[in-house]
């Protein structure tokens, strides 16, 4: 089951090179995994098959961190420190990084500075989600390398939850450390650990099991391209983050995968005039700063978008293509005017991004096709947008009711207006008639605002569940349209939100 490094490659009939093990860096060593089942979880390969017993096990999807480890990798010629929760996170995909667990810390019997830190300021209470804060910040302490805040340290903590709610001694540990420069072994390895890396980058593609079940990891798009024309009943994984959950919450047994996390050609964010290009594996964390440039709203979604972990594992891609009603991208590339390219094959078809989702758990994609990119434009001069996230929790929450908005303004006046809502129907979907009605609408007159707030319930019978009731969906939806319309007029975001007023409220207002 594991063994150490032992090149084995052979040629697959794609012609490609092929290799039938995973490899990864183990606390300084090349190891080599084979015979694994297809959807086993990193978790459960530390705990079960390893036996590193640090990293804990609490919700199992996602959402409380105490199974954080993290996974360093080359990411555009740099060296990153990911963390991730192992819980949902499947063994495959650490092909080709670096993986850093609890256990690693201590350098010979001497504990880490966040581990010092956390024990001497009491940080750690049950010690059960002590392991996942520490890499957490462990992670925090190698990326901002000194940068940082107690703002910065509460959303890098967004996903670890402390049952005993001991936050302010670890926040204040964390602020401690995290504010001098990375000064560890892993620091001081740093230049080795890359090269290390780099020597796991074979280009080849990875092919676990036999035609009945795999688990695959294709290196280019040709290659997935051709995989999936051949297994169109396999399950794509791209971040995991959804399909995780399939595995240890519906025990779904998935007997074919293809994680498509390590295809080059999906990983590339272009900037040009027409707007930005992403790359279906594009991290929500890496996709973070070019669309949070196209507006504030847009990047403050993102920072509510899951955790730090969901974020640095979750793609755009994984976003688009879960077709779920209540993704937090799709309404407000909805209301950018997004399009997505979609592959099959050799065949390359692009198409409007509203127009994917045809119905609830229904998209737009034939067997063997992927997403493949996402064209997402800037916002031309005299456009403006709003997008709102409405949840019970600030952070790390599914979205109630998401609402997006793109108005063209002209001398005080609305133009062509672009409005998306999730949460509001099976699918993220356009508000037509709200879009309609405000056509016209002048700015200066907020008693034609009402008209087209009440059209929301001419375009949604939203439903009753766990998040929000049917009344309270369409009560805060013509709301939104309402508060959209008053920022716009000018009034200041400081008075119209209770907390997260737009970051650049006072360069866009
Ligand atoms: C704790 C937690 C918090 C979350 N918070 C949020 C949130 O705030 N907002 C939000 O919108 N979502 C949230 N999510 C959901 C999830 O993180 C996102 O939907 C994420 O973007 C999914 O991306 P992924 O790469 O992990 O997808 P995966 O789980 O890998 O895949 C999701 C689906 O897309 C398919 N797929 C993936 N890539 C492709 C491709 N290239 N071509 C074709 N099919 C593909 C898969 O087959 C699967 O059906 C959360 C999830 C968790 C666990
Ligand atoms: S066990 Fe809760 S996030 Fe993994
Ligand atoms: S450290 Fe476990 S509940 Fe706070």
């Amino acid at each position: 089951m594991l063994e150490e490094d032992a090149p084995d490659r052979r040629e697959f009939e794609t012609g490609e090179m092929t290799r039938s093990a995973l490899q990864f860096i183990r606390s300084g060593r090349r190891m080599r995994v084979e015979r694994f089942s297809p959807r086993m979880t990193l978790l459960d390969w530390l705990r079960l098959e390893e036996r590193s017993t640090g990293t804990k096990e609490g919700c199992a999807e996602g959402d409380c961190g105490a199974c954080a480890v993290v996974v360093a990798r080359e990411r555009d010629g740099v060296l990153v420190h990911e963390p991730v929760n192992a819980c949902i996170t499947l063994l495959g995909q650490i092909d080709g990084g670096e993986l850093i667990t609890v256990e690693d810390l201590a350098e010979n019997g001497v504990l880490h500075p966040i581990q010092e830190a956390m024990a001497r300021q009491h940080g750690s209470q049950c010690g059960f989600c002590t392991p996942g804060i520490v890499m957490s910040l462990f992670a925090h302490y190698h990326q901002r390398d000194g940068e940082t805040s107690r703002d910065a340290i509460n959303d890098a903590l967004a996903g670890n939850l402390c049952r005993c709610t001991g936050y302010r001694p670890i926040v204040d540990s964390a602020l401690e450390v995290c504010k001098t420069g990375a000064d560890d072994q892993f620091a001081r390895k740093a230049a080795a650990r890359l090269q290390a890396l780099r020597t796991l980058d074979d280009k080849a593609d990875v092919f676990v099991g036999d035609e009945a079940s795999f688990f695959a990891a294709p290196a280019s798009e040709s290659s997935l391209a051709q995989l999936y024309m051949r297994h169109p009943d396999a399950t794509i994984v791209a971040g995991a983050t959804d399909v995780g959950l399939w595995i240890t919450k519906k025990l779904t047994p998935l007997e074919k995968i293809i994680h498509v996390g390590r295809v080059a050609e999906l990983a590339v964010i272009e900037d040009s005039a027409k707007g930005y290009a992403f790359g279906a594996i594009v991290s929500l964390a890496r996709a973070m700063p070019a669309l949070g440039a196209i507006d504030p709203d847009v990047a403050e979604v993102l920072r509510r978008f899951g955790s730090i972990q969901v974020r640095a594992s979750g793609t755009v891609g994984g976003n688009i293509a879960n077709g779920s009603p209540i993704g937090d991208l799709a309404p407000m590339l909805i209301a950018l005017n997004a399009t997505l390219e979609l592959r099959r094959g050799d065949e390359v078809r692009e198409i409007p991004l509203e127009s994917f989702f045809l119905d609830y758990g229904k998209q737009d994609r034939r067997p063997g096709e992927f997403v493949r990119r996402l064209v997402v434009p800037k916002l031309p001069a005299g456009r403006h947008f709003r997008a709102y996230k409405i949840t019970k929790r600030p952070d790390e929450d599914i979205s109630a009711v998401l609402a997006a908005f793109c108005l063209q303004v002209e001398g005080g006046t609305i133009g062509e207006a672009r409005v998306a809502f999730g949460g509001m129907a099976g699918i993220p979907k356009r508000a037509k008639t709200v879009e309609e009605e405000l056509r016209g609408v002048s700015l200066a007159d907020p008693s034609g605002w009402r008209a087209a707030a009440a059209a929301v319930d001419k375009d949604f019978t939203p439903l009753t569940d766990l998040r929000a009731s049917a009344g309270y969906r369409s009560r805060v939806a013509g709301n939104l349209v309402v508060k959209a319309l008053a920022e716009i007029a000018g009034v200041s975001s400081q008075v119209t939100r209770v907390a997260d007023h737009r970051m650049l409220a006072h360069a866009a207002e």
